[in-house]
């Protein structure tokens, strides 16, 4: 019996703790709740005190509790803290690393894995700040799943819907079972999962060319989008293997990573894992390397300013174009600073790609949180509004969700 730590937040969601509860205590574990103000005005304590068998906590300030179970105590005990609903309010404290009620200080002071299910409107859900707190948790290590979409109580439609309790319970599973990062993605995702049984390979952040021991080539790539990419098509049910140049994120769920550095090591890598049934090449991968680097530290003593002569390194997605393990579908991204749309156009026809996602990195897109892009194929050009990197990720997968089950070639 695993133990659970279920902090509840305040929105009309609410009340589906009380089933993630009793899903819980059907699956044999033990829950504890904690309920926060806000949740309170929606759930009451006593409710979720008779679904879990245990005392509720509502306050940092109750005594008794600190004299026999202080917070820290509180937050270590569980196996796993869940926070259900997470609204905007408490990611953004989460995120800050507020402690200003209950619930936060038990997040800040816990060395347990945090599974956090939003819920919240959806322009709520979709604004920037809202945006930066989930990478931030993300990169924090903390897993935030996607909302469901729909429509809302508030009577607008979109992202923003707490995922079915079905499907926390399924992720909280996975989390007690192997931990953040490892799991099985055949059990992931939120119900709809058309990708089930495909492939997906895509690459991730810069790649670090060696100078010498100590210095390398390198470039502003953070990799978010291309470890959205494969959080947005492992949630659609795929098999994702991310092979990611040196980045500090952490590994989506149901995602298989292969860390590398240099463009050769990409390279590799990428033949390995075939073969695939499509390929997302979202990696900034260095075009040069310099020519031999030197086994020792360059010093300046040494004589004069060293010349680094550069050599060209492969290029990953032009030779995956070409060869006979192809996957169907291949998609590359393009950062360009002008002309964006003339540049896809030619990668487009000279790396023998299906689509290029162009995007305009002149402003501060690279290591920033959103993106403006635009979908180039041998059948025109789209543009995409301008959107948080998750959305594009998302809106992505879904499109190649539908070319991946269309019949015809793509295009
Ligand atoms: N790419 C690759 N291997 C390389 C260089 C690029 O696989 N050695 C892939 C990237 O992952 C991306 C696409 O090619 O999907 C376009 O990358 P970009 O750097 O924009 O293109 P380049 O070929 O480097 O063109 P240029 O430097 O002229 O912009």
């Amino acid at each position: 019996m695993s133990r659970v730590l279920l902090i509840v937040g305040g929105g009309i969601a609410a009340y589906k703790a009380c089933e993630i509860v009793r899903l819980l205590r059907k699956a044999g574990h033990g829950v504890r709740c904690v309920l926060t103000e806000g949740g309170s005005h929606f759930v009451t304590a006593m409710t979720l005190a008779a679904l879990s068998e245990e005392e509720v906590h509502t306050t940092l300030w109750d005594l008794k509790d600190e004299a026999e179970m202080g917070h820290i105590q509180l937050s270590r005990q569980a196996d796993l803290i869940v926070v259900a609903p997470a609204t905007a309010d408490l990611l953004a404290r989460m995120a800050a690393g507020l402690a200003n009620d209950l619930a936060t200080t038990l997040l800040l002071a816990t060395d347990k894995p945090v599974l956090a299910a939003p819920a919240m409107n959806v322009r709520m859900w979709l604004h920037p700040a809202t945006q930066r707190n989930v990478s931030q948790l993300r990169a924090d290590g903390i897993t935030v799943m996607e909302p469901d979409e729909g429509a809302m109580a508030c009577g607008e439609f979109g992202p923003g819907r707490l995922p079915e309790p079905t499907a926390i319970i399924t992720r909280i599973e996975l989390l007690l079972a192997n931990g953040p990062g490892g799991s099985a993605p055949q059990a992931l995702g939120t119900g709809h999962r058309p990708l089930v049984d495909k492939h997906i390979l895509v690459t991730a952040g810069p790649t670090h060319e060696p100078i010498d021991p100590v210095r390398y080539i390198a470039n502003r790539s953070s990799g978010k989008q291309g470890f959205a990419v494969a959080e947005a098509l492992a949630s659609l049910g795929a098999r994702v293997s991310l092979v990611a140049g040196p980045v500090a994120l952490a590994t989506p769920a149901g995602v298989t990573r292969i860390d590398v550095e240099t463009a050769r090591e990409m390279a590799a890598a990428v033949d390995r894992a075939l073969p695939a049934d499509a390929a997302i090449m979202v990696a900034a991968v260095a075009d040069w390397r310099a020519e031999g680097a030197a086994e020792q530290k360059l010093k300046k003593a040494a004589g004069g300013i060293p010349s680094l002569q550069l050599v060209e390194n492969p290029d990953i997605l032009a030779t995956l174009g070409h060869s006979p393990n192809r996957p169907r579908l291949l998609v590359g991204f393009a950062a360009e600073t002008e002309h964006v749309v003339t540049h896809a156009r030619d990668k487009l026809a000279r790396k023998g790609a299906d689509w290029i996602i162009a995007n305009d990195v002149s402003g501060d897109v690279m290591g920033g949180d959103t993106n403006t892009v635009h979908l180039v194929s041998a059948g025109g050009v789209e543009t995409w509004e301008h959107m948080p990197k998750a959305n594009v990720a998302r809106r992505l997968a879904d499109r190649i969700a539908a070319t991946l089950q269309d019949p015809v070639q793509p295009g």
